[in-house]
């Protein structure tokens, strides 16, 4: 019986497959199905940097957002309607969003992403790990 489950379980060398993983995969980067909706996503100008890194929220679907794109929300990374206030002269608004199912999501919080709201590893760059006028170390 033990012969038997042997050659049971033994393959030519053909046909093995041998996969090697060297990196961890990308994480997935959801969109804003919101994004057309609102134009304040379309915004050229971006806010001062918040923080050199993102944020995980966890988020519910179908819920509606507000995305802080001025960077000076003191409830961030979601607006506090700090760029209301009109002695700030603050130009941006922010970005209303949604997400699809309710999960943990990384929300950028360098305010620099070019996928707005959500993390695009922009705060990497050089300008963002250098800046100079950031509001959390
Ligand atoms: S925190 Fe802004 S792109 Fe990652």
């Amino acid at each position: 019986m033990f012969a038997k489950r042997l050659v049971a379980i033994s393959k030519p060398y053909s046909q093995h497959t041998v996969t090697y993983v060297t990196k961890a995969p990308k994480p997935e980067i959801p969109r804003n199905p919101l994004r057309d909706v609102y134009s304040a996503s379309s915004q050229q100008t971006n806010g001062v940097v918040y923080d050199r890194k993102p944020f995980k929220v966890t988020l519910e679907a179908g819920k509606t957002y507000s995305w802080c794109l001025c960077g000076r929300s003191k409830n961030n990374p979601l607006c506090d309607g700090t760029h209301k206030d009109i002695y700030l002269k603050i130009t941006q608004r922010p970005v209303r969003f949604t997400v699809e199912k309710t999960k943990e999501y990384w929300l950028c919080n360098c305010k620099q992403t070019k996928n707005r709201p959500f993390c695009d590893g922009t705060h990497k760059s050089k300008e963002v790990q250098e800046a100079t006028n950031v509001k959390v170390g």
